[in-house]
C-alpha cells in the first residue's frame, strides 16, 4: 500500500505531515512522490484564505475522478478545515460536514488523532469517533509520535497547539482548539535527538511561539509556573545544543503582544538564535489593530523593533500584513504603508483580506473593501516590499554570510541555501554541499536573493 500526502498552508501543517507520514510507515505504509500511484491520498489542509480551501475542492473534484478509474483509491483529509470529528464516510449522523459534501472522500480526521490513524482507519467503518473522543485531553499527545523528517539537517519542532488570541478575521482558534503548550521536556528530547542525527537548523514552530506556557490551559495545569519567561527558558536550554552540533535555532511566528524584553537579550545573547525575527504585525493603524483584536498599538510595534534592531545589529525583521481589512478606507492604509517606509521590512507576506466563515469580522463587521482596490493596496505594498528587500540585500554586498546549503541546481551548477539571516544565497557549489554549513562571501544583490561565491 503507498500513501501520497499533499501539505498546504504553514510550518506547523508540514510538521504535522510529517508525523502523519510516520504513522502511516508504521501501519505499513510505503510513501510515494507519484500521486498517480498511490492507494491512499491524504490532504493536509489550510483554511486561513479561502484561495486555499478553493484549490483543496479543485483537486477533490480531480481525484473523485481518478477514483472513478481505480476505486480502490482511498481519498482522506485533515488538517484546519476538518472542524468536527474523525470519521468514516459511512455514518450519516456525527460527521464532518465535509464527508457530506465531499462524497469521494473516505475519510476526515483530526490532526490530533494522528496516533490513532489505525482505530480510525479500521474501527470508524463501523462507529464514527464522536465529538468528545476527537476534542479529548490527549491533544497533545499526537506530538509525540516520532516524525519522518522531510529533512534532517533543518527540521521543524513543534512547541504549543492552537492559539487563544482570536484575533477577528481569523480561523486558527477554531481550526485548531485552544493554546496548549508541549512539555518542555519533550521538546528539548526532540531537539537533542535530532542534533545527535546531524541536524543543523531547527525551527520551534507555533501559532504564538512566545506565549509558550502562558496559555490558560497551561495555568490550569500549572507545568510551568517555575519559569517567569517559559519561551526564553526554552531557548535557552535548546541553545545549549550548540555544544553539540547545533548551528541555527529559528521560531515562528512570536506575537507582539507577549514579546518581552527578556526575549531580545537572548537574541543578542544565545550563540545559536539567528538575527532574524519574524513579527506580523498585520496592520499599521491603530483604529484597524483594534477591530482586529491585535491588542497592541503601533507605537508599541516600533518600539519591540527598535530594541531588536539595537540589540541584534544588522538583523532581518519580516512581518506578515492585511490589506482590505474591514473598514480600511484609504487613511487606515496609508497608515500602514507609512508603517512599512518607517520600518522597511526586508520581507513580508502581504494577505488580502478575506471572510472566514463563523469568525468576529464576518459576523460583526462587513467586508467593504472592493476586490480591485484591495488588489491595488497589495500592489502598492508589494512594490515598497520589492524596493526594500533589494535595499537590505544590497547592505550584504562585501559581508561573508554562513549558508545552510538546501538544494544544488544541475542547470546552473549552483548551491542554495539561506543565510543565518533568512536570505536566500546562491553561489557556484556541488551537490554534496547539501545540509553543510559554507562561508559565502557576498558579490550580488538582486531583489529577492544574493549572489556569492565560497572562494575567497
Ligand atoms: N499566528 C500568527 C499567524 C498565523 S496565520 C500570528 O498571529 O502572527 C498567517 C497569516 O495569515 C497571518 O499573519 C495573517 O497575516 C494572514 N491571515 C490570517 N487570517 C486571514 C484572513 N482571514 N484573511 C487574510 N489573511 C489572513
Ligand atoms: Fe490567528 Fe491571531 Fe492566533 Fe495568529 S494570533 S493564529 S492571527 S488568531
Ligand atoms: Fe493554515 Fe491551519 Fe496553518 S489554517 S496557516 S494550516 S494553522
Amino acid at each position: 500500500m503507498k500513501y501520497y500526502i499533499q501539505t498546504l498552508g504553514c510550518a506547523m501543517n508540514y510538521s504535522d505531515s510529517e508525523r502523519v507520514a510516520s504513522v502511516l510507515q508504521k501501519l505499513g505504509f510505503k510513501k510515494t512522490e507519484n500521486p498517480r500511484e498511490t492507494d491512499l491520498y491524504l490532504f493536509n489542509t489550510c483554511s486561513i484564505r479561502q484561495k486555499g480551501e478553493d484549490r483543496v475542492y479543485g483537486m477533490m473534484r480531480n481525484l473523485g475522478e481518478w477514483k472513478k478509474q481505480n476505486p480502490r483509491l482511498k481519498l482522506a483529509l485533515t488538517g484546519c478545515m476538518v472542524r468536527k470529528t474523525s470519521t468514516r464516510n459511512t455514518e450519516k449522523e456525527n460527521r464532518d460536514k465535509l464527508l457530506g459534501k465531499f462524497k469521494m472522500l473516505d475519510f476526515v480526521f483530526k490532526i490530533t488523532d494522528t496516533q490513532r490513524l489505525e482505530e480510525i482507519l479500521q474501527e470508524s467503518e463501523h462507529r464514527p469517533f464522536t465529538e468528545e473522543e476527537s476534542e479529548s485531553p490527549g491533544r497533545l499527545e499526537y506530538l509525540n509520535v516520532n516524525p519522518d523528517y522531510t529533512n534532517i539537517f533543518q527540521a521543524f519542532v513543534p512547541i504549543q497547539i492552537g492559539c487563544d488570541k482570536f484575533c477577528t478575521y481569523c480561523i486558527v482558534p477554531y481550526a485548531r482548539g485552544r493554546e496548549q503548550s508541549r512539555d518542555m521536556d519533550a521538546i528539548l528530547k526532540e531537539c537533542a535527538g535530532l542534533v545527535e542525527k546531524g541536524c543543523r537548523e531547527i525551527t520551534l514552530v507555533g501559532q504564538t511561539v512566545n506565549s509558550y506556557g502562558k496559555s490558560g490551559i497551561d495555568k490550569l495545569h500549572g507545568k510551568f509556573a517555575e519559569y517567569k519567561d517559559p519561551f526564553v527558558e526554552l531557548l535557552t536550554r535548546v541553545d545549549k545544543l550548540g555544544e553539540k552540533g547545533l548551528n541555527r535555532l529559528r521560531f515562528t511566528s512570536p506575537h507582539p503582544y507577549d514579546f518581552t524584553d527578556s526575549l531580545i537579550t537572548a537574541h543578542a545573547k544565545l550563540k545559536t538564535l539567528t538575527p532574524h525575527i519574524h513579527l506580523p504585525v498585520q496592520a499599521g493603524d491603530d483604529r484597524t489593530l483594534q477591530k482586529m483584536n491585535r491588542k497592541y498599538s503601533v507605537e508599541q510595534y516600533k518600539e519591540i523593533i527598535k530594541k531588536f534592531r539595537a540589540a541584534v545589529p544588522g538583523c532581518s525583521v519580516t512581518t506578515d500584513i492585511i490589506v482590505g481589512f474591514c473598514a480600511e478606507k484609504e487613511e487606515q492604509f496609508e497608515n500602514s504603508y507609512r508603517l512599512y517606509q518607517d520600518l522597511r521590512f526586508d520581507m513580508a507576506y502581504i494577505a488580502r483580506y478575506s471572510e472566514r466563515p463563523g469568525t468576529v469580522s464576518v459576523k460583526a463587521f462587513a467586508d467593504d473593501v472592493p476586490r480591485a482596490e484591495k488588489a491595488r493596496r497589495w500592489h502598492k505594498l508589494n512594490d515598497i516590499l520589492e524596493e526594500c528587500s533589494h535595499e537590505y540585500n544590497q547592505s550584504l554586498i562585501g559581508k561573508t554570510l554562513e549558508v545552510l546549503v538546501e538544494s544544488h541546481n544541475p542547470e546552473t551548477g549552483e548551491c542554495e541555501g539561506k543565510s543565518r539571516e533568512n536570505k536566500v544565497v546562491q553561489f557556484p557549489g556541488t551537490t554534496d554541499l547539501i545540509g553543510t554549513v559554507k562561508e559565502v562571501k557576498i558579490q550580488k544583490a538582486l531583489k529577492w536573493v544574493v549572489k556569492g561565491t565560497s572562494e575567497f
